[in-house]
């Protein structure tokens, strides 16, 4: 590529309100500066960027280009009794349903059916002071049938509010909270040593998306109530703004395929995952996550 030259990336658009493909970066090789600015160009743009490779990312490969995009998540690895986790490196969350030695886990297996709140709508790491920015899914081994991950549009969401509803939310702030999701999600109640390791964390409803100005709609499913509201009102309102996000128009499915990489934005997108036989059939993806700053 000549210096100072401006690189140009091919966006093939997924959806009418965001998501695209990216074609004209490899990201084992288009490490420059200037090829970073463009895809984080496109990321502002459409929220949600597959990036193909036809062979999957090494863990350091991936890594090493999640770094340039901001400051990284390092594994605090939840501290679930009883289990140990296949740690594939610091830094990388592994969301497959393999074990330590690399077996399906058991139906019943506790790890497993925490990892089953990914398919509750949420943003990755709301629960943290320091949010995450984006996410990085690389998929090693696909399902031959579901596993679609599933994204909502929540600038897209928060534009077409009624104005009353705008109104309504202004300065208010919800608690987000890791284990609220796992008990939701059909996990067993924590104990209250697992519950230490996450405390919550509280965040603005809607915030301004800070690489668009956009105004966006900030919930998941760790979402455990609002500041200074009684609880039932809170899960009401709730329910109502995660169904009012959740609607066919807002949403892109991605079939995924073997090599790619996802990146979302997670202050400006909700995803979640979709069933599979995850009985039959390895779904080996792995993420890596960048924060709003170092912790
Ligand atoms: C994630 C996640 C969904 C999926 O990695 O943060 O929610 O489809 N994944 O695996
Ligand atoms: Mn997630």
């Amino acid at each position: 590529m000549k210096p100072g030259i401006a690189v140009t990336l091919q966006a093939k658009k997924l959806h009418k309100l965001f998501a695209a493909e990216i074609a004209g970066i490899d990201m084992r090789s288009d490490t420059d500066a200037r090829s970073v600015a463009a895809l984080i160009a496109a990321l502002n743009d459409y929220a949600v960027c597959v990036v193909p490779h036809e062979v999957p990312l090494s863990n350091d490969e991936h890594i090493a280009f999640s770094a340039l995009l901001g400051p990284m998540e390092r594994n605090k690895v939840p501290n679930i009794a009883g289990t140990g986790q296949r740690v594939l490196h610091s830094e990388i969350v592994d969301q497959s349903n393999l074990d330590g030695d690399g077996n399906i886990y058991a139906d019943d297996d506790r790890r497993l059916m925490y990892k089953r709140a990914n398919r509750l709508w949420h943003t990755d790491m709301s629960f943290y002071d320091i949010r995450a920015t984006w996410s990085l899914l690389s998929a090693h081994m696909v399902p031959p049938e579901g596993g679609e991950t599933e994204f909502s549009d929540m600038r897209a969401v928060y534009d077409d509010l009624p104005d009353a509803m705008k109104t309504r939310l202004d300065g208010l702030v919800a608690e987000h909270s890791y284990w609220h999701s796992r008990v939701l999600g059909g996990g067993p109640e924590p104990s209250a040593a697992e519950r230490a390791t996450r405390p919550l964390a509280r965040h603005r409803l809607v915030h301004k998306h800070p690489g668009s100005g956009r105004k966006v709609l900030y919930i998941a499913s760790h979402v455990s109530g609002i500041v200074g509201w009684p609880d039932d009102e809170a899960k009401g309102l709730l329910a109502e703004l995660m169904g009012l996000a959740t609607q066919p128009p807002y949403i892109y499915s991605h079939v995924w395929s073997v090599g790619e990489v996802l990146i979302w934005d997670n202050l400006a997108t909700m995803h979640r995952a979709t069933p599979f036989d995850d009985q039959q059939f390895v779904r080996d993806m792995r993420r890596t996550t960048c924060r709003e700053r170092a912790p």
